[in-house]
């Protein structure tokens, strides 16, 4: 396996582990980082493109996660969950994720899925819910985010973004993309999301 992808789990191992949040210490102790690779082909997407504007926009703390990703984004594998069907190609054009460890990523974990996902400017990610509890932290600062009932809130880079099972969840980004890192647990960790609707909490 080649030592790239070593060095981006370590990377995201080491900017999880300095993040200020009981939340996120308790999911990463949880996490057995000695997980076994993964040999994937690399995928690109359109929305590749925004990574250099993330990588600048990145707080100290993220740099060294973000720039990685940037400058490795031809040898990773990146995904998209949905099609133009449902949200639109312009979403499409500017939307994916790129699972760092879970039942699909780099490295194999059937407990826990985790990565990053980037949106671009302009897009709005409409209402969804999932079985998985997730929790996010935005990279990048500006982007709206929405649970439940509640209203759009914007969210500066290193917030914790909690969505418990089922909760409604959506982001809309201003003028600057987005990349945040999320963590699933607690329920099939490949599914696509159930798009609009209440969930179970709504
Ligand atoms: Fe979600």
């Amino acid at each position: 396996m080649p030592i790239i992808f070593d060095d981006l789990l370590g990377r995201f191992h080491r900017y999880l582990a300095g993040v200020d949040s009981a939340l996120v210490a308790d999911a990463v102790a949880r996490i057995g980082w000695d997980m076994p690779a993964r040999p994937l082909e690399p995928r690109p997407l359109g929305c590749l493109g925004h990574l250099e504007r993330i990588a600048e926009l990145a707080p100290p703390a993220i740099r060294p996660l973000s720039q990685f990703v940037a400058d490795h984004r031809g040898e990773l594998r990146w995904g998209q969950t949905y099609t133009a069907a449902d949200f639109g190609q312009a979403f499409i054009d500017n939307y994916g994720w790129l699972e760092v460890f879970g039942t699909r990523g780099h490295f194999v974990n059937d407990e826990v899925a985790a990565g990053v996902l980037i949106l671009g400017p302009g897009i709005a990610y409409p209402d969804h819910h999932h079985i998985a509890e997730e929790i996010y932290i935005p990279l990048t600062g500006g982007t709206e985010w929405r649970m439940g009932e509640g209203g759009f809130h914007a969210r500066e880079a290193g917030e914790i973004v909690h969505h418990a099972s089922n909760v409604n969840h959506a982001m809309r980004t201003g003028r600057e993309p987005l990349m945040a890192l999320y963590i699933w647990r607690g329920g099939p960790l490949s599914q696509k999301s159930t798009i609009g609707g209440a969930g179970g909490q709504n």
